[in-house]
């Protein structure tokens, strides 16, 4: 029985201030639920989540990592400094990385192992355009994307990484995947994984993301294959973020 995981993606949003208030009320609110938690944070506010998350059930993370270890990248973040604020979590290849900073699958890839080389727990974004889906190429763009990572990195890294399926036409566009359409990809990755090692198929996180809410998250979660979801916009209003939660049971 894989534990349910609620990621919050907060994406370039927040303040000092405005983060005081949605950090405790997630920690408070988290308290009690069968669900893992995480926040995915901007860069700057990595220290405030840890202060403020330190020592309780919600864990932490970033939206993006250097594939380099260190060096002359100017403006770069490595895996050992998310590791140094207490990340758990850093998400690696998110769609708008892909799309507007030229991640292709061999970045993400690299960037997929630094995060294990410092012992962070990658959660692997996949997922296909509008034009795709309506090309009837989900399953094709689905498979390469974790192609990429499999063939560099092995399938035993994915004993330590969590997948989100996250189709880009429901990003951001309060157009969810129905959950069938949901559950059809996401059985489609595990079976991708089965085929090399059934263990760490069955094992493994997969997560949906795209316009999930309080209202439709309970049916989503409830997909045999659908392990809880990364959340973005739900993820800045607590009251919407731990009734995300709180489906995830
Ligand atoms: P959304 O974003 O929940 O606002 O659709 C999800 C994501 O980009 O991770």
């Amino acid at each position: 029985m894989r534990t349910k995981l609620v990621v919050g993606n907060w994406k370039m949003h927040g303040s000092l201030a405005t983060n005081l208030g949605l950090l405790h009320a997630v920690r408070e609110g988290v308290a009690t639920s069968a669900a893992q938690v995480a926040v995915c944070v901007p860069y700057p506010y990595l220290t405030q989540a840890l202060s403020v998350l330190g020592s309780s059930l919600v864990a932490w993370g970033a939206q993006d990592v250097s594939e380099h270890a260190q060096g002359a990248w100017t403006g770069e973040v490595s895996a050992a400094m998310l590791a140094d604020f207490g990340c758990r979590y850093v998400l690696v290849g998110h769609s708008e990385r892909r799309s507007c900073f030229g991640d292709t699958d061999a970045i993400v890839a690299a960037k997929y192992a630094a995060a294990l080389a410092a012992n962070l727990t990658p959660i692997l974004c996949v997922g296909e355009t509008l034009a795709e889906r309506e090309a009837g190429i989900t399953g094709d763009v689905v498979m390469r994307q974790l192609d990429a990572v499999l063939s560099r990195c092995g399938v035993g890294s994915f004993s330590r990484a969590v997948v989100a399926y996250e189709p880009v036409w429901a990003i951001g566009t309060g157009r969810t995947a129905s959950p069938a359409q949901a559950q059809e990809v996401h059985a489609l990755i595990r079976s991708h994984f089965a085929r090399e090692n059934v263990e760490i198929a069955d094992n493994l996180q997969v997560l949906y993301g795209g316009s999930v809410k309080g209202a439709n998250a309970a049916e989503l979660f409830g997909q045999p294959d659908i392990d809880g979801g990364l959340i973005g916009g739900a993820s800045l209003v607590a009251t919407d973020f731990l009734a995300i939660c709180a489906a995830a049971i």
